[in-house]
């Protein structure tokens, strides 16, 4: 597996492999890998001849300067556990690399950015829609592969291929769990032992909130959710929206759409996790 630093390094690769008539998968991530980044490498191996995976931890998309400071980072770990899922580049630039001028670019989403995470975490989204713009720009992939767990960040990223007019498929891919039924984070790995102990419970009341979907009223439900979970010491739900997964707009009935997703960001602590399980899709 080839570690390339610099966008020069990158781009000599790249005519090679275009050259030689290889399909290329791209997974961005921001490293601290855990089984559910390697599921999407894994993923992209199945789909393409050629698989790249950035690891960039995007100052950019932080709208809080304590979250960029404590986000793990762990480049050596990082290429070990790619080289056992088949990548073949891994391309981890500095922040010069990849902003070598400041990106002053603004993005518009409406109201895909309005709500839940682009409500509470003011520019992240843009950050987020600069660097992975970059890195098409820089990578020109014919599949890119993005996590349901992020689940407005895929809707964001597919708002922007489309308005960009980018010539790459975006594949989403499930949410990978724990055994306890925790989504993988790289932000596990912060909880202190309480929280630790205590997070899988964000998982287990919104999976079985699914129970409750034919039985209760849109806001009983999420009533509900959000008792659950704020009885546990340590933990705060900061959100719980129950959402069209097109438009990521609040629904008020069952009937208001065929695609319903419910989405949570619940601080543990200091540290924040989100999670989402999809109510139906018909
Ligand atoms: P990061 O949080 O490292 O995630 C990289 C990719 O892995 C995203 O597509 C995310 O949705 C996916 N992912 C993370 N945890 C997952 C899980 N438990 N199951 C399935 N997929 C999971 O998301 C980012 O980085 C950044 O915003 C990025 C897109 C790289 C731009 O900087």
């Amino acid at each position: 597996m080839l570690n390339i630093k610099t966008v020069a390094a990158l781009a000599q690769e790249i005519k090679r492999v275009k050259e030689s008539g290889k399909t290329i998968g791209f997974v961005p991530t921001m490293g601290a890998l855990h089984q559910g980044h390697l599921t999407l490498v894994k993923q992209a191996r199945e789909a393409c001849d050629y698989v790249i995976v950035s690891v960039f931890v995007n100052p950019n998309q932080f709208n809080n300067a304590e979250d960029l400071a404590r986000y793990p980072r762990d480049l050596e770990r990082d290429e070990a556990l790619l080289k056992t899922v088949g990548c073949e580049l891994l391309f981890a630039p500095n922040v010069k690399e990849v902003y070598p001028q400041e990106d002053k670019r603004i993005f518009n989403f409406g109201m895909l950015e309005n709500v839940m995470e682009g409500k509470h975490r003011p520019g992240h989204f843009n950050g987020v829609a600069q660097v992975v713009s970059r890195l098409f720009e820089l990578i020109p992939a014919d599949k890119a592969f993005f996590g349901l767990k992020d689940f407005q960040q895929l809707a964001v990223i597919q708002a922007m291929v489309k308005q960009l007019k980018l010539n790459v498929e975006i594949v989403p891919c499930p949410i990978v769990r724990e055994q306890s039924g925790l989504a993988m984070s790289s932000r596990n790995m912060l909880l202190e032992d309480l929280q630790r102990k205590n997070a899988p419970l964000i998982a287990k009341t919104l999976l079985d909130s699914c129970n409750f979907v034919a039985h209760k009223s849109v806001d009983d439900l999420k009533t509900s959710v959000i008792q659950q979970i704020n009885a546990v010491e340590g933990l705060e739900v900061e959100y719980f929206e129950v959402v069209d997964g097109q438009t990521l707009q609040a629904i008020q009935n069952w009937d208001d759409s065929s695609y319903v997703v419910a989405c949570i960001a619940v601080y543990a602590g200091k540290i924040r996790l989100i999670d989402n399980v999809i109510y139906k899709n018909s």
